[in-house]
């Protein structure tokens, strides 16, 4: 099933401000663009991890999950069938372009279009980062964390932990303000991330990409002021995988949350129900009250 978050792909009007955004503020290295003009950024050995597509709007292109063997992408199309959502087997060319062997998309209920994919490729030795930093943490636990909404988040973990096997970690919930659920697919402490939001919309909120170095951490926070790029969490350390963060908008109005110090998960784990998302810090910025959540989709009816 799935073992790791291998890629996202988002659609962008803002692709040329990745460039600057993706080396210089997260350290990032370019990698040659893609055919049709996107920008792909690189956060370790794999070829790319980051893709960002040229168009009118934003929009998620793809979330890409990676399973270890070839056999579990039919393992993962059979429950996705039996479930009632088609999943398609993605042509060689697209497999080309996503630089992986062989891959499935589908999307979900809420609108999220995803890729199944087996075979990704990897440069060993070849990452070097956009500025001085002590690189990410990726390998088996793959590119990071995303977090997505949706209005019932009750379906939404009957979706992602029944049909595609997602490990709940642990909620989060903040009576009438906040109700989060975290799953790990690998160590790392979550993979994905479920918030519920308003009716009649998905939301992507963020992804998290990890640090190897708190200074990483304070060196990305220096240059907010220096790039001006928003900031929409303040520093903080979260009280569930205990990650040291602050949270940034994108040029492409999802948020990336920039973490050092996370949890990692074991077959022990027991899934506990947090009150409150932040031992400390992690303070909404004024500004930031006034930007959307994420990329934010309207479902069908
Ligand atoms: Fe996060």
């Amino acid at each position: 099933m799935i073992k790791s978050l291998a890629y996202l792909g988002v659609n962008s009007p803002r692709t040329q401000d990745w460039r600057r955004f993706g080396t210089q503020f997260l350290g990032a290295e370019l990698a040659e663009d893609g055919a049709d003009g996107s920008v792909r950024l690189r956060v370790d050995d794999a070829a790319w991890r980051l893709q960002i597509h040229p168009a009118e709007t934003d929009s998620v292109a793809y979330f890409g999950w990676a399973v270890d063997h070839e056999e579990d992408l039919d393992v993962v199309v059979r429950k996705l069938e039996a479930a009632g959502v088609r999943a398609v087997r993605g042509s060689d060319e697209l497999a080309e372009q996503r630089n992986v062997n062989r891959l499935v998309t589908f999307t979900d209920p809420w609108g999220f279009p995803h890729e199944i994919t087996w075979g990704q490729h990897f440069y060993p030795a070849t990452f070097r980062p956009g500025r001085a930093s002590s690189g990410f943490v990726t390998g088996s636990q793959g590119l990071g964390h995303v977090l997505l909404m949706m209005p019932d988040i009750e379906a939404g973990h009957a979706f992602f932990s029944g049909v595609l096997d997602f490990q709940l970690s642990d909620k989060i919930i903040v009576p009438g303000q906040l109700n989060a659920r975290f799953y790990h697919v690998n160590a790392r402490h979550h993979t994905l991330a479920l918030g519920q939001c308003p009716p009649g919309v998905g939301v992507f909120n963020h992804l998290m990409l990890q640090v190897k170095s708190i200074d990483d951490v304070g060196t990305a926070y220096d240059m907010l002021d220096e790039m001006d790029v928003p900031l929409t969490l303040s520093l903080g350390r979260h009280t569930n995988d205990k990650t040291f963060s602050f949270y940034c908008a994108t040029p492409s109005q999802f948020n990336i949350e920039i973490g050092y110090d996370g949890v990692e998960v074991g077959g022990d784990w027991v899934p506990y129900t947090y009150g409150t998302p932040a031992i400390w810090g992690h303070k909404l910025d004024p500004e930031a009250k006034n930007r959307p959540p994420g990329i934010v989709h309207q479902l069908a009816q």
